[in-house]
């Protein structure tokens, strides 16, 4: 039987969640792995603390030094969150030759290179499955099981709180702000929503899961950034409609060597596998030049969730006599062709708010024409009476750029864009 002295660096939901799921399948990974894990030490903020698990005081320390710096302690498990101080403890851990298994999609997706670096020069090993979807295993998946296939596109559902706001506005045709409130309320959206409604926290994810995907390091800044907070609960409406449901999806695309990284409000197909995704459930769909197409679907968030990962890393670490890092270019700092803002192609749901006059829609269209936006779809619904009606179109693939130079064009006396997706998923 084997003995593994482990500390936590921090001890909120998630570590109490380790805590009882270690406790709990303690005689299971005994016979199993012939592995005992011993918690010898654990970093927290207030000893005095009540927390939901029952954690013997005598482990406790606000002493960072006492668990990093144990010669005893071969891996820490670091629920921390946040950039700092976690980057610079996990790289010190890393340095000295302690294994790091983390949950902080923060610490991995700002501090690629140095984590990296720090693992190669201590021999150590680095583990982050439950930084990104908690229990759904993408990470060791892109690093592992399709490491045989050419990964080309990514779409994910990766932040549960904007998935079931969205779920929400879908089901019940209410305004953003109504849905927001109510899942303050009932504790399922943050009071300060800002890192999931406004997409940082899919960003963070989308930085990782792309730079796995795609063998080159996809920085958190070259992540375009649009959050949930302008959706109207109209244009979902009008899209349930069309055949389609909105998600606020990461997405990642490589096209030769051209790459492009988003996370913004998105149409996919109804039929699509993504669209089936409710509530606060997190999935990943993604397309390789072996594999073709798949989805990986279950709970992206929670303390059991994501304790599941951790324990899993923590096996999964003990069971390596030498700890790998994978073979892609970490160290670069950007892919080669990285596609900025604008210059990515998708289909385009467009509504503007249009005058009720002979020769509107000839408008429209010619501008969108000039600039080689192609229609695929027209709706205008019958009313009577108004001065101004709203005109729904569906574009085929287009450059945003051209969309957008398009709607630049437009008289905004005689109509203008008060709505615009991007469609994804259509051939799926
Ligand atoms: N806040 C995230 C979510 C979970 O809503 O999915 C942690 O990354």
């Amino acid at each position: 039987m084997k003995t593994i002295n482990i500390g936590f660096l921090g001890c909120g939901g998630i570590g109490c969640g380790v805590w009882q799921l270690l406790r709990q399948m303690e005689a299971e990974i005994a016979r199993r792995e012939s592995l005992i894990i011993h918690v010898k030490r654990i970093l927290v903020r207030d000893v005095g603390k009540k927390r939901e698990a029952d954690i013997p005081r005598e482990l406790l320390t606000t002493d960072a030094h006492a668990v990093i710096d144990d010669p005893d302690i071969s891996v820490l498990l670091e629920f921390m969150g946040g950039e700092q101080p976690a980057l610079d403890y996990l790289c010190r851990a890393l340095e000295s030759g302690k294994t790091v298994v983390t949950a902080n999609k923060m610490a991995v997706a700002l501090g690629w290179h140095r984590l990296f670096a720090a693992a190669g020069a201590g021999g150590a090993g680095l583990y982050f499955e439950a930084a990104v979807c908690a229990a759904i295993p993408i990470i060791r998946t892109l690093m592992s099981s399709l490491s045989g296939n050419r990964v080309d596109t990514l779409m994910g559902i990766v932040n549960g709180t904007t998935n079931y706001i969205l779920s929400q506005m879908d089901e019940s045709g209410r305004a953003y702000k109504e849905v927001l409130a109510e899942a303050q309320a009932l504790g399922l959206a943050e009071p300060d929503p800002a890192s999931d409604v406004d997409g940082h926290d899919a960003a963070y994810k989308l930085s990782v899961l792309s730079s796995l995907a795609f063998h080159a390091r996809v920085p958190y800044e070259a992540v375009h950034r649009e959050g949930i907070g302008q959706v109207a609960a109209l244009d979902v409406a009008f899209a349930k409609d069309l055949g389609y449901t909105l998600k606020l999806l990461a997405i990642a695309k490589r096209e030769g060597a051209d790459v492009d990284v988003r996370v913004h409000p998105t149409l996919v197909p109804s039929k699509h596998p993504l669209a089936s995704v409710h509530g606060a459930f997190n999935a990943v769909f993604l397309h390789g030049n072996a594999s073709g197409d798949m989805m990986l679907y279950g709970r992206g968030a929670g303390s059991a969730p994501t304790a599941g990962a951790v324990v899993g890393d923590l096996l999964f670490a003990a069971r390596q006599t030498r700890h790998s890092i994978p073979g892609f270019e970490h160290r670069a700092d950007l892919p080669p062709n990285l596609r900025l803002e604008d210059n990515w192609r998708c289909a385009f749901y467009l509504r503007f708010e249009a005058l009720n006059q002979p020769g509107v829609l000839g408008h429209i269209a010619t501008r969108l024409g000039e600039h080689r936006v192609s229609i695929e779809a027209v709706v205008q619904r019958h009313t009577e009476g108004n001065e101004r009606v709203p005109i729904v179109i569906l574009t085929h693939q287009a450059r945003e750029k051209d969309v957008k130079a398009a709607l630049g064009a437009l008289d905004p006396a005689v109509a203008q864009v008060k709505g615009l997706l991007r469609i994804e998923g259509q051939g799926s």
